[in-house]
């Protein structure tokens, strides 16, 4: 197969084409409940050449282009499983600096001195998949994948059939066990199932990690089987009882249940071992046989992480330690200015196409204005690319030696390129400080910023409308079909004018095509219009199947800045309806709630204010409103005798740090307050306590000492 970059337009227009048709085949296929006559992984390997074609030639891009539909995802497919315990993420370390950084945080949580010793256990870390296997009485009950950390889908059968996953433990294992772990192929299967696949004339993935998260996600698991997988536990979410008391002692115990624990995992007392590790792990890295891109430290006792917790969705006791990333030098061909949802005018790199650990990179990150001036980077020079894992490759630096004469320092926009509007850093307030990014100020008269936070809307995380892609959302929004969110909805309504819109569009597309090669122009708007009609009406049950939506997905679209998914969900599990959203967040107190929510900081707290303090979001909010049910937040399953309730702790603390017993008692679900009212419900006080105490006392409030309070919430 030709590579996108070589590809013609005519080649490419065939090639969409055919593509096309051979997408909508197997579409049909799967949806008419046949056998599928492609492997998932095969099917994706299709769609992705599409949008890759796509991406080079936009003007090519069909009307009925597979790209604009989701298609058979197998997710679809899988059950769902909600997990027990959420699977979680980890924390990044880049730098000595930022594990020591680690190091100190977890020492200043618990209230250790400089030399308190806090033994970690140091492990690879696997690039693979990851996935969660139940036992129950020692016998494989369910397998999941990670989804969203929250739930996960049923791929057991598929798990079952990787050899290294024992269906039964041996030994004496807790009666309850989730065991978590990595799936990951080697680089001898991995270039073995490559050959295989090329010799059945079948596309060929990019890298084992994607091979092996293809080939844990087939709809049949005899084809999961025909691939060489194999897994390292290195974790567990549900379980019935700790059989030890470290981490290390718990991999042990893994190991004797005869689950594969990595063998180069060990124990590290100090920076110093630490550091000796990861650079020894470093050096071992390519001959390892299968990928890692870092190396995970956990604090190793188990009674320390339970005390340390969580932030958000990572633990605060584990860090992952990242590799370097691949280089390799191209030509930066352009600078594009990219305006976002946010008015964040972000520069872009075009480069000249180049492979970066086997993955082929045409654009690359340049951050801000300050980054180009710093690495004093131009149009025309050669520069060094790095690609880390999934992050977007970056310019690490330019080669002066081989910059052509005619290059000029690149001057930054001063207006956005978009609206004509100025374009400025804001100046922090409080801090004085000079933002590195400039924002477009013409807010809802840009178009670019409508059109990101339209896509936004509509995107995965959000009301995820099949078919509704970014090329759509310009079209309509040109057309003025499309301002605001509520038009969205308002598009049903309408089925005729956005069945003319698509049908001139892709007419306007022809004609540019045959233009450019010299063609007459011929019109057939009448018969463009017939082919519409399936696309309208896919695209409007579409939407009309989001008009019942949850509420942390809602929240997630609206595209407050610094909201993301996570914080949505933080957020929806707080007021769990619609209703009492609202309310919060139009009450008096609104940021200081808000600044209670655990994982919510102060920066995230009032951009969360700001948007509902603004009566424009607040009428487009309601508009939008109209057309949905929106559906509450499931409560959380587990409450605590605290939760609900406003505690303050005053006073000195003798078992814990301030911020430990601050951040326990929020993830029970407590409300931790630094004033005492009458709507305090606890007061914790511990020797030297003063004002609050007596305050108090006055209110009525409980009071206990330090040990009450432990005992109540153990
Ligand atoms: S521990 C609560 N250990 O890395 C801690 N994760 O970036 C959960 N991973 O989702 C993870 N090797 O898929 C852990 N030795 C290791 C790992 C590892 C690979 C993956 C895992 C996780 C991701 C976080």
């Amino acid at each position: 197969m030709k590579s996108v970059n070589k590809l013609t337009s005519a080649e490419a227009e065939k090639e969409l084409d055919r593509l096309a048709k051979e997408i909508a085949r197997h579409d049909r296929a799967y949806h008419g409940e046949d056998a599928p006559d492609i492997s998932d992984a095969d099917y994706d390997a299709l769609r992705r050449r599409n949008a890759d074609i796509e991406e080079r030639f936009p003007l090519l891009v069909r009307a009925d282009s597979p790209s604009h539909r989701v298609g058979a995802k197998a997710s679809a497919k899988f059950a769902k499983i909600m997990h027990r315990k959420p699977m979680l993420s980890l924390d990044n370390a880049f730098s000595d600096e930022d594990v020591a950084e680690f190091l100190g945080r977890v020492r200043r949580f618990l209230g250790l001195k400089e030399e308190d010793e806090v033994a970690v256990t140091a492990e690879p870390k696997i690039d693979g998949l990851s996935a969660s296997l139940r036992y129950e009485n020692g016998v494989l009950v369910q397998g999941a994948t990670r989804g969203d950390g929250q739930e996960g889908e049923d791929i057991a059968a598929n798990l079952r059939t990787i050899s290294d996953i024992p269906l039964r433990l041996k030994g004496k294992p807790p009666a309850v066990l989730e065991v978590r772990g990595e799936v990951y192929m080697t680089h001898k299967a991995f270039a073995a199932l490559n050959k295989r696949q090329e010799k059945d004339g079948k596309p060929t993935y990019a890298n084992p990690r994607n091979s092996a998260a293809g080939s844990v996600r087939q709809l049949d698991p005899s084809i999961t089987a025909s691939r060489a997988l194999n897994f390292f536990a290195y974790a567990w979410g549900d379980i019935s009882e700790l059989p030890a008391k470290t981490h290390n002692g718990m991999l042990e115990k893994f190991e004797s249940y005869g689950l594969p624990v990595n063998q180069l995992t060990q124990r590290c007392e100090s920076l110093e071992q630490i550091l000796k590790f990861y650079r020894g792990i470093e050096s071992r890295r390519a001959k390892l046989g299968y990928d890692i891109d870092g190396v995970v430290y956990k604090v190793d006792r188990l009674d320390l992480q339970e005390r340390l917790g969580f932030v958000s969705r990572s633990p605060r006791w584990a860090t992952a330690h990242k590799f370097l990333a691949e280089l390799a030098e191209t030509v930066l061909e352009d600078i594009e200015i990219q305006v976002g949802r946010t008015g964040k005018l972000a520069p872009v790199a075009r480069l000249k196409p180049v492979t970066v650990g086997g993955v082929v990179v045409s654009n690359a990150s340049l951050h801000n204005e300050d980054e180009i001036v710093r690495k004093d980077v131009r149009i025309g020079d050669s520069v060094v690319i790095q690609r880390a894992g999934d992050v977007i490759p970056q310019i690490l630096r330019v080669i002066p030696e081989k910059r052509p004469k005619s290059a000029k320092p690149y001057k930054f926009p001063d207006t956005c390129p978009i609206c004509g509007s100025h374009a400025v850093r804001e100046v922090d307030e409080k801090t004085g400080k000079v933002d590195v990014d400039r924002r477009c100020t013409g807010g809802l008269i840009c178009d670019a910023q409508t059109v990101e936070r339209l896509k936004y809307f509509v995107a995965r995380d959000g009301f995820d409308i099949e078919g509704l892609g970014g090329t759509m959302i310009e079209l309509f929004h040109d057309k003025g079909l499309l301002k605001e969110p509520a038009d969205i909805f308002a598009l049903t309504d309408k089925p005729e004018k956005v069945s003319k819109v698509l049908a001139e569009h892709r007419v306007a597309l022809s004609e540019a095509r045959r233009a450019a090669e010299g063609k007459d122009p011929v019109k057939k708007a009448g018969k463009e219009i017939d082919r519409e009609d399936k696309v309208v009406e896919n695209l409007m049950a579409a939407i009309e199947k989001r008009r019942t939506i949850g509420l942390d997905r809602l929240i997630n679209a609206l595209g407050i800045r610094h909201v993301g998914e996570t914080t949505a969900r933080l957020l929806a599990r707080r007021y769990l309806t619609l209703d009492s959203v609202l309310k919060g967040m139009t009450a008096d107190d609104a940021l200081e709630e808000l600044q209670h929510i655990e994982g919510i900081g102060g920066v995230v707290a009032e951009a969360i204010h700001d948007f509902f303090d603004e009566p424009h979001n607040v009428k487009a909010l309601g508009r939008l409103l109209d057309w949905l049910t929106v559906t509450d937040m499931a409560a959380p399953a587990q409450s605590s005798p605290v939760s609900g309730k406003t505690v303050v702790f005053t006073g000195t603390l003798e078992k814990m740090t301030r911020q430990e017993a601050k951040a326990r008692a929020e993830s029970l679900g407590a409300k931790v307050s630094g004033a005492v009212s009458a709507k305090t419900d606890i007061v914790v006080a511990g020797p030297g306590a003063g004002s609050k105490l007596k305050e108090a006392q006055k209110h009525g409030v409980e009071v206990m000492d330090e040990d009450a309070w432990l005992k109540l919430i153990s």
